[in-house]
């Protein structure tokens, strides 16, 4: 699904310029559940950003399920973004004039399809992250655990092959965290690939695959070269308290 060789992302303000992946390789097949932990700064974003053809490299190769990503026009990385990647971030970013059936048919307004297929792909989505009784709901009328399976309805409606979710737990208790993690297993049991940033360890534990980041470079966890963490991802709202 993912394939990445030598990647370079420079970002270049006037005063600094920020190598945030430097030689950045990573493979990911169909159908993996990875999860994605590193000090903040350490790339964990960018990696996403660029892996969901939001943001540019600078050097190196990527193929996204075949396609060579630095051949691609705006057009199709357009087009492949919306029909092969769903987005879950840690603060929802639902549109608060939209209600939750207008909010989850974002991704489909680009498709030429019948509203009907659009319809039912809404109330499918809806149906598994448990909201149909929420659907003319506004996101203010909701639990921040409801927004965040608004987004996840939001980003499986279109039926990506894969979902990039950035740190989407980040906001929410353990309980919700959890759930929202039961959603993404489930969704990753259809046969979507998965990628999730989390600083929560418990919860990357739960991914067959976990991979590390540090300095914008893939830590081999074999060789336990994983520093230990700088807060205990335990303990609930650890987000805010952390300090580095
Ligand atoms: N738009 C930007 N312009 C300049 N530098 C940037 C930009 N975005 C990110 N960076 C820098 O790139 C590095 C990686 O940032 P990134 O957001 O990928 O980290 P992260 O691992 O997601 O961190 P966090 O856990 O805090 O979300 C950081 O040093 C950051 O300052
Ligand atoms: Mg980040």
């Amino acid at each position: 699904m993912i394939q990445m060789q030598s990647i370079q992302k420079i970002y270049r303000t006037e005063h600094v310029e920020t190598h945030a992946l430097s030689g950045f390789n990573l493979s990911i097949a169909p159908g993996e559940f990875v999860s994605l932990m590193g000090p903040s700064g350490s790339g964990k974003t960018t990696l996403l950003n660029v892996a969901g053809l939001l943001d540019s490299f600078d050097g190196g190769t990527y193929r996204l399920d075949g396609d060579d990503v630095s051949r691609l026009g705006d057009r199709q990385m357009s087009r492949i973004r919306n029909e092969k990647i769903g987005f879950i971030f840690q603060t929802f970013n639902l549109i608060p004039d939209l209600d939750v059936y207008d909010n989850v048919d974002v991704p489909l307004r680009y498709r030429r399809l019948p509203a009907a297929a659009r319809r039912e792909r809404i109330e499918e989505a809806l149906e598994i992250v448990g909201l149909t009784s929420r659907i003319h709901h506004y996101p203010a009328q909701l639990s921040g655990g409801q927004q965040q399976r608004v987004a996840v309805a939001r980003a499986v409606v279109g039926t990506p092959k894969l979902i990039l979710a950035d740190e989407p737990t980040g906001n929410l208790d353990s309980a919700m965290a959890n759930e929202i993690m039961d959603l993404l297993e489930k969704i990753n049991d259809l046969g979507t690939t998965v990628v999730i940033v989390t600083h929560d360890s418990e919860l990357a534990a739960r991914a067959p695959r976990q991979i590390y980041l540090l300095d914008g470079r893939l830590v081999d966890l074999e060789k336990d070269e994983r520093p230990a963490p700088l807060f205990n991802p335990a303990e609930n709202g650890s987000r805010q308290a952390q300090s580095y």
